[in-house]
């Protein structure tokens, strides 16, 4: 009886270990969660009746290790190298190179490339197959025992081989990988912790080490680790003697091996792929911060030795950073249009990614509180594409006790006078209608592109304007006459004229841009559009109620409430009757209206590849009809790329600049999204 059952624990164990393997390794399951569970409780109940079956590669045994005092030091069997770095391709060359000058059999060498995954090292230790140690990198002599930590690592094997017909390892076997958090895990943990009211992560990399270094084993359980196995370190039995074949090797018992990697037959080639990885970069659900390159042939690689720590046979080609360190020197306040204020971070200048960043947004206040930046601190700073360069944090670790905690001023820093908080929201604002900063930004709103589209009317002319006193609202544009032009630093006659001629020109844009310039807020193109159909003149818009307004799709309390109160303040009464002075009033006639969908007005599109179902010529004609505007070639000026089969350099290009990338359906859904009708 004891026998039968014993050979069912035996193989239960092994058939949930595959099916574990199936869903977290390959993420190809082949039985339902409900079928999996049942096997697992199966397992379980055998094992209550049996406790001194229950060995340590049980899969009940990933959890319930206790909770340590300190982690006690584990001695590598070989040293745990590091690799030396590059940052570019000459660099690569050079090392190729050198390694050649050493020994020429280099040239008839593989090399094979893998993402350089910036995780934690883990040292993997195997004996008969069951996993028996698990270790830090630590000085790469000795590293900190782990073990209860990385077994809650579900891709981990507990035993290997996995699968059934998978090599039989070696009697002893040393895995080296990299344990990590996936870019999407991390952040929703962030957000969890910070709800939860406790300190959050700077970056995927701190939060896989502060969740392989807990004590308490349940806590790690909790944290969404992930591996990545790549080297044998050492092995007493038969192990292939090239990086590639380790990697096959690998996968083929069981461990988590990355399908990113790549074999080259040349160094030629390894050159040309270098690009190709640069570009993987931004789509990798885990932070890489670099590829390495290693020489195929592991002999080679162990004969040409190493330096210090770093052997000669392979090399990291690094990513540019992203994210950097910097010293905090200040905090200083920005107002925007409407007035909120937004704290900047002022930087002592670092290099990010090629650029030199100075200033990096704080968000708000609150993130301010939330984090607990202070002036002096070192922080983090991130700067990826087209991203704004934000601060993510304090290192505290960095901390002297110099530095100084921050409170919001009570006064705006343009005007001077208090600042107001509104219940609900974390923003503070500047009420004062005739902050000189709110009316720079507002301007600036008013001529910027989605709205009267005025070209060549800079920030810089802006400020120019409102210090000279010539511009006090944004009606007083229209009102400009040269010699007032003339008057001002950096103006001659062609400057002028052509700012004037760019002024007349947006009299005659429609009533939805200038609805949109007014700088209502909560009424943003869509609204604005929605509204000019709805109401036709400025004049019906000011006169609608609340209640009215919400009658319009998409138009809840707070808009209609925001619209009827901005259209009730004299100032801005003012500066309607002026706009109507000038000449600058739109009206949309019965004859003539406005398409019942101009949802993709102010948005410019590039067209490139094969798509679908449409030709290009019928896109372009869609994109139209919807008041979307159609150009050859992208620009910072694209909002939106639409792609089909075969795209060529347009992608790229898009890529580069950071510019959003659709397909056919993508196209038709925003186009639904928007409020498109008939689509
Ligand atoms: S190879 C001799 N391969 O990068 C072998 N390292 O110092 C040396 N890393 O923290 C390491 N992905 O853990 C290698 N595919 C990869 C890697 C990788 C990440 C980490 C490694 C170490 C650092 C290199």
């Amino acid at each position: 009886m004891d026998k039968t059952l014993k050979r069912e624990y035996e193989k239960l164990k092994q058939e949930i270990a595959y099916h574990n393997y199936r869903y977290h390794v390959l993420d190809s399951p082949v039985i339902s969660d409900a079928e999996y569970d049942r096997l697992v409780s199966r397992l379980r109940q055998i094992e209550a009746l049996h406790p001194e079956w229950v060995t340590p590669d049980s899969p009940t045994q990933r959890t319930g290790g206790a909770v340590a005092e300190k982690f006690t030091k584990v001695t590598h069997p070989r040293p745990i190298l590091s690799l030396a770095s590059a940052f570019n391709e000459q660099d690569v060359r050079a090392w190729y190179e050198r390694i050649y000058k050493l020994d020429e059999r280099v040239a008839q060498s593989a090399f094979v490339l893998e993402p350089k995954i910036d995780g934690l090292t883990v040292v993997l230790h195997y004996r008969n197959g069951i996993f028996v140690q698990g270790a830090t990198r630590g000085d790469g002599e000795v590293g900190e025992d782990i073990t209860a930590n990385l077994r809650t690592i579900r891709s981990l094997p507990l035993r290997i081989p996995v699968a059934p017909e998978g090599p039989k390892p070696p009697e002893y076997l040393v895995v080296r990988g990299e344990a990590f958090i996936l870019i999407k895990e991390f952040e929703e943990l962030n957000k969890k912790l910070l709800e939860a009211g406790e300190r959050t992560y700077l970056n995927p990399r701190n939060t896989a080490a502060g969740s392989l270094r807990q004590l308490d084993p349940a806590i790690t359980a909790s944290r969404p680790l992930v591996l990545l196995t790549y080297s044998i370190v050492y092995a007493e039995g038969d192990v292939p003697q090239t990086q590639w074949e380790t990697l096959q090797y690998l996968r083929a018992l069981g461990f988590p091996v990355s399908d990113l990697s790549q074999c080259c037959r040349h160094f030629e080639d390894v050159l040309a792929s270098l690009a190709s990885w640069l570009e993987k970069r931004d789509h990798l659900p885990f932070e890489a911060d670099g590829v390495v390159i290693k020489i195929d042939d592991l002999r080679l690689a162990d004969e040409l030795g190493f330096v210090g720590k770093d052997p000669r046979g392979a090399l990291a080609l690094k990513f540019p950073a992203r994210e950097v360190t910097t010293v905090l020197r200040d905090i200083v306040v920005n107002v925007g249009r409407t007035g909120v204020l937004t704290p900047n971070a002022v930087l002592e200048p670092v290099e990010i990614g090629g650029v030199i960043v100075k200033q990096a947004t704080l968000h708000n206040f609150e993130y301010i509180a939330e984090k607990d930046i202070r002036i002096g601190d070192r922080v983090m700073v991130k700067r990826a594409g087209d991203v704004i360069p934000y601060v993510i944090g304090p290192v505290i670790e960095a901390r002297t006790g110099k530095e100084l905690p921050y409170w919001p001023p009570q006064t705006c820093p343009a005007c001077g006078q208090a600042v107001e908080h509104f219940e609900g929201e974390v923003a503070w604002y500047c009420v004062n209608s005739a902050c000189p900063a709110q009316l720079v930004r507002n301007v600036e709103h008013f001529v910027s592109r989605p709205a009267m589209d005025i070209v060549g009317l800079g920030i810089r002319i802006v400020e120019q304007l409102v210090e000279a006193g010539l511009v006090k609202d944004a009606a007083d544009l229209y009102y400009l006459r040269k010699e007032d032009l003339l008057k001002l630093e950096g103006f001659a006659d062609k400057k002028a004229e052509n700012l004037l001629a760019a002024i007349e020109n947006s009299r005659r844009q429609p009533l939805s841009r200038l609805i949109n310039a007014l700088g209502i807020r909560g009424v943003g193109e869509v609204t604005a559009a929605d509204l000019a159909n709805a109401y036709h003149d400025l004049d019906s818009l000011s006169r609608a109620t609340a209640e009215e307004l919400q009658s319009i799709e998409g138009i809840g309390p707070n808009i209609a409430e925001a619209i009827v109160d901005w259209f009730a303040r004299p100032t801005n009464q003012r500066l309607l009757e002026k706009l109507k002075a000038a000449g600058v009033w739109p009206v949309i006639t019965e004859a003539a209206p406005a398409k019942a969908g101009a949802v993709l007005e102010g948005l410019t599109f590039v067209i490139t590849g094969t798509l679908p179902n449409y030709s290009r010529e019928e896109a372009k004609e869609l994109i139209q009809q919807y008041g979307g505007k159609v150009t050859d070639s992208v620009s910072r000026k694209t909002d939106y790329l639409i792609v089909g089969e075969a795209p060529g350099s347009k992608l790229t290009k898009a890529h580069e600049l950071g510019i959003l990338v659709l397909d056919e359906a993508g196209l038709l859904r925003l186009i639904r999204e928007r409020g498109g009708e008939n689509i």
